[in-house]
């Protein structure tokens, strides 16, 4: 049973007011969701950080979205590979060093699906290295910043969280047995939305003022699969895009958008489409599975993302 909050339309940028003087930072801004969430803060007087891996794909998408908003429109981006934990600390010096205020930091960047185990440069399976970890040590990094703005962190999840083992495999993180891409995946991403409801727990506990949030795009025509996905998986979402299944990357940025910005948002919740399979749909409150905020789990996977990435949080 779902409920958008917002109206049968669900949540729409059309309830955005002027963003002039606010600031965004996005992870894996230059194509997709990250993208068009861009977009729509640029066009809303908003100015956005892109924090991206690839030098040439970021002056390409600056120089789309300079073509539609202006030579001057607010937008940058610092050079950040997630699946490198070197890379992700020297990038959160930048932000610190340039950027004084950060209303919303959007953990949106993500592979998804790689079909053959492959380990990154600190030797985590690539999916729970890139989406989890680099995340988890960036929202680290940027935590005073963002507090002293009174700002929030939004965590772009998925529906896959769902689809693997349902919790996290302690004794095997990084699959040395048995991979395979899609539960790899799905506990990436589970890990992510455990990591974001442990640390609203956390910032509870110790009274801060950081406002975190946990939302999904449904599922939306990205270059997500086309990128780290195998031939197969590739050919089966390349089908389903055609489907009305599959929603437009637009929309499927305001899931995050409507997080870094709507006031009055629950806390344990997963926002998202509220339509079909809460694939598609009118945004809003979606379902949540009880196991995706299980508190001894949530506790280890903190106290073991502290450890793998020998970055200690203050709180
Ligand atoms: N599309 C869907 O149906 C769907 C469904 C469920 C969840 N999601 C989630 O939605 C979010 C956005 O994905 P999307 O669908 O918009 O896919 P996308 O178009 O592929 O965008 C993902 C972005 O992440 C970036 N990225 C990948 N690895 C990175 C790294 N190591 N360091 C920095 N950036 C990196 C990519 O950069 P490059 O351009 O350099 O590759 C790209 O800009 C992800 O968190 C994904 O898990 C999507």
């Amino acid at each position: 049973m779902t409920d958008t909050q917002f109206g049968p339309d669900g949540w729409t940028p059309a309830r955005l007011g002027s963003l002039e003087g606010r600031t965004y930072l996005i992870t894996g801004a230059n194509s997709g969701t990250g993208f068009q969430a861009s977009r729509i803060f640029l066009a809303k007087g908003a100015q956005v950080v892109m924090l991206n891996r690839n030098e040439e794909k970021s002056a390409a998408a600056i120089a789309t979205l300079k073509q539609e908003f202006g030579a001057d429109a607010p937008v940058s981006f610092i050079r950040m590979d997630l699946s490198d934990l070197a890379s992700v600390r020297a990038a959160a010096g930048q932000v610190r060093d340039s950027i004084s205020k950060i209303d919303a930091l959007i953990c949106n960047a993500a592979i998804a699906q790689v079909p053959t185990r492959q380990l990154t440069k600190d030797g985590f399976e690539s999916q729970l290295g890139t989406n989890h970890y680099g995340h988890f040590l960036l929202c680290g990094e940027l935590f005073e910043t963002i507090e002293k703005s009174a700002g929030r962190i939004v965590v772009v999840a998925s529906l896959g969280y769902k689809m693997g083992l349902r919790t996290i495999q302690f004794e095997d993180m990084n699959w040395g047995r048995n991979y395979k891409a899609n539960p790899a995946y799905s506990q990436s991403k589970l890990a992510q939305m455990m990591f974001a409801y442990e640390l609203q727990d956390r910032i509870a506990a110790a009274d801060r003022n950081v406002t975190v949030h946990v939302c999904h795009p449904g599922s939306s025509a990205t270059s997500l699969i086309e990128t780290s996905g195998g031939l197969l998986t590739r050919l089966i979402f390349g089908l389903m895009a055609k489907s009305p299944l599959v929603q437009s990357a637009e929309k499927g940025a305001y899931p995050e958008i409507m997080c870094a910005t709507e006031e009055r948002l629950k806390q344990r919740a997963l926002y998202g489409p509220t339509g079909r399979m809460e694939w598609v749909g009118p945004v809003g409150e979606g379902t949540l599975e009880s196991f995706a905020h299980d508190k001894s789990v949530m506790k280890k996977l903190w106290d073991r993302s502290e450890r793998e990435t020998g970055y200690h949080w203050n709180i």
